[in-house]
Parts: structure tokens; sequence; C-alpha cells
């Protein structure tokens, strides 16, 4: 049997090389767009780079987009790419808009000119029910976004049930909540909590400075969300799922746990605040009901909030001291 084939757009970012590897485990033929930079950006994929096709593209070139679809003549395309940090899209929210809007139906369509049976996943977030509407949030929750990026997402999300219903695509959103992994960014409040627990640690910092303690967050492991993405597209009709721990935690709670895991029990010592990191419009309070992935797909996290915490500080301390070598 002929080995399947994925294209990944986001290939470059935390989910992108989680999804990869897990593809690349299943014996797919992995190919990935990732866009020009000045020095190559490939830390999160440089351990299995020799195994996958990387093709040049961006989400505002549709030429480029296109000719990535006829070269990787993929199964399954995954739309991973975005300019996906909230807090920047209030500073570009037209580039956020061309990117994780627009981009998602250059994508659609460069699928829906050169490979219109090949299946499609879009990455959807739960930053679309911002000021939440009922709660838990599950897939008939209704969307009120609270930034220019939520907007964004909310389009992409419509963008893919339009295309399904429009041109009968097998098209599917996954309603992700926020998922980490010692491969997060440093910008995003959890890595920033578990790099700066483990600069403390090891005497290279003396504090973190963070914005809103009091906002919960409904977070799982990247790793363990990936497969939630490929099962989708193994079902037989397309559909659209929540996928999330029904669990949340607050900022101040992470940042408790991530001080546990090095011995220290006063956390308070050590963190700041600052206007700097509040936003003109928070989301407050998110936890997903994933009972239909349960239920459809026979999917569920395997990774507690607790290992999530300790596996981010130690990989942080284990990073910080390779690179002091
Ligand atoms: P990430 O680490 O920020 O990765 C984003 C990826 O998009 C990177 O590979 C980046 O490439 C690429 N990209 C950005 N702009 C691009 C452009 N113009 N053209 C081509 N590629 C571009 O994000 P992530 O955490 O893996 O998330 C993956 C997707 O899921 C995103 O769409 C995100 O919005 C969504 N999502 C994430 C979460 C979460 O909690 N992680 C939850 C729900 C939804 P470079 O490496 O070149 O920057
Ligand atoms: N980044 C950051 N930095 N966030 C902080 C800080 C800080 O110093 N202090 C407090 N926070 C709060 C934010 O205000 C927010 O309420 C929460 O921590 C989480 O922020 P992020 O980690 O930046 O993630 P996010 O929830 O805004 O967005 C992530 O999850 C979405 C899914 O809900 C991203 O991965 C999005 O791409 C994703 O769609």
């Amino acid at each position: 049997m002929l080995n399947k084939r994925a294209l990944i757009t986001g290939i470059t970012g935390q989910d992108g090389s989680y999804l990869a590897e897990f593809l690349l485990a299943k014996s797919y033929k992995v190919f990935g767009i990732t866009r020009r930079t000045s020095t190559p950006n490939y830390e999160r994929i440089r351990h299995f780079q020799d195994k996958v096709e990387l093709i040049p593209g961006d989400l505002l070139d549709q030429q480029s987009l296109t000719s990535a679809v006829k070269i990787a003549d993929p199964d399954e395309i995954y739309n991973l790419a975005a300019q996906s940090f909230v807090a920047t899209s209030w500073s570009q929210p037209v580039l956020t808009g061309e990117f994780t809007a627009l981009g998602t139906t250059r994508v659609l369509e460069a699928m829906r000119q050169v490979k219109p049976e090949a299946k499609f996943y879009q990455a959807s977030s739960s930053e679309m029910f911002g000021m939440v509407k009922e709660t838990p949030q599950n897939e008939k929750t209704s969307f009120h976004p609270r930034s220019p990026y939520g907007v964004a997402k909310t389009y992409g999300h419509w963008i893919t049930i339009n295309y399904r219903e429009s041109y009968d695509l097998f098209a599917v959103s996954g309603i992700l909540f926020n998922h980490e992994s010692p491969r997060r960014g440093l910008e995003f409040v959890t890595r920033k909590v578990t790099n700066g627990v483990a600069k403390i640690k090891l005497g290279q910092a003396k504090s973190i400075t963070l914005g809103n303690l009091d906002a919960k967050r409904d977070w799982g492991f990247a790793g363990d969300y990936v497969e939630a993405m490929w099962l989708m597209l193994q079902q037989p009709k397309a559909d659209d799922y929540v996928i999330a721990t029904g669990e949340n935690h607050s900022v101040a709670d992470f940042v408790k746990e991530a001080f546990l895991v090095i011995g220290e029990k006063n956390w308070r010592k050590y963190v700041k605040t600052s206007k700097e990191f509040i936003r003109p419009a928070e989301v407050d309070f998110l936890i997903g009901d994933y009972s239909k992935a349960k239920r459809v797909l026979k999917w569920a996290p395997k990774t507690s909030f607790k290992s999530l915490v300790k596996m981010m500080v130690e990989a942080d301390i284990e990073l910080l001291k390779k690179n002091s070598r």
C-alpha cells in the first residue's frame, strides 16, 4: 500500500513539529511549508528535518500555496500556520487578519483548485469563545471573540465550514483549547513561567514579571492534541470537534505549580506584575467540554496539568544547563 501524504502549514511551530513526528511514526510522507526568514528557524524540527520535505511558501502568497499543494499532492492538509500570539494581534491587527483569517481561505483555495479530494484540517481556537456564553464550552457554544486574533480565527472557522458546504470538501475545524509543551514559544504565559522558574533555580534571574494572574485556561499537552487533529481526518464524515482537558486553572495556579517543581512554596516572593502585559480585552475563563471527541474520535487527553508543568520546568532547566555548557 502507498504511504499517505500530508502537507502541514506551520511545520516549524509547536504543533507542526509534534504533528510531523506523529505522522512520520505512521509512515506518512510529510511535506511542510516554511516561509523565508533571514536565518532558518528550524529548532523544533531539526531532529527529523531529513525525513520531511520542506516547500517554501507563505500564507500571504496564493501562488506559493497552490504550488505547494501541487508538489506535495497530499491526502491530508493541516493548516496550522497563523500569527498565533493573541497580544501581538492588537499591535498588528491587519497582519493577523491576513495570516490567520485570509490565509485560511488561500490554503482552502489551493486545495479546491488542485486537490479537492484531499482532507483539510483547520486549527480553530477556544479564543473564539472569548467572553464565554456558557460553561463548559462545546461545539454548539456561540462565539464572542475578544481580540483581533480571536476574530481572525472565527473567520477561519466559518470559511472552513463554508468551503465544506459550498464545495463539498472534506474540511474540518478542531476547536483546540490552550496546549503547551517544552516547544511552546517563550512569549506564551506557560513557557514564560517555566523558563523564568528554571532561570531562578539556576541563579540566572531573580523574578518573573507577568500580567493578569487571575485568567483561567484549560491547559493540555500539545503532544496529545495532534493525535486528535489526525483522528478528525480519519472519520467517514467531516465535522468539528472541541479538544480540551475539561479542567481549568488560573495563571497563578500555574505559577504556583511551577515553583513547587523546584521545591519553592513561596512563589509570590518571585513574581511581579506589570500593566505592560495586561490586554485591552481579556478572556477570563475557558474550559472545554470534549465529550463529542471522546464519543466519536475515542480521544481523551493523556497528560495531567501537574505532569505538564513538571515536564516544562524540567525541560527548561535542562535546556538552560545545556546552553551554558
Ligand atoms: P506557533 O508555534 O506560533 O506556530 C505558528 C506557525 O505558523 C509557525 O510555523 C510559523 O512559522 C507559521 N507561520 C506564521 N505566519 C506564517 C506565514 N505568513 N506563512 C507561513 N507560515 C507562517 O503556533 P502553535 O502553538 O503551533 O499553533 C498552531 C496553530 O494552532 C495556530 O494556527 C494557532 O493559532 C492554533 N491554535 C493554537 C493553540 C495553542 O494553544 N497552541 C490553541 C488553539 C489554536 P515561523 O516558524 O516561520 O514563524
Ligand atoms: N503571554 C502572556 N504573558 N500572558 C499572560 C501574562 C504574560 O506575561 N501574564 C498573564 N497572562 C495571561 C493572559 O492575559 C491570558 O489570559 C493568559 O495568560 C494566557 O495567555 P497566553 O499564554 O498568551 O495564551 P492565550 O490564551 O492568549 O492564547 C493561546 O491559546 C489560544 C487558545 O485559547 C494561544 O496559543 C492562541 O494561539 C490559542 O488560540
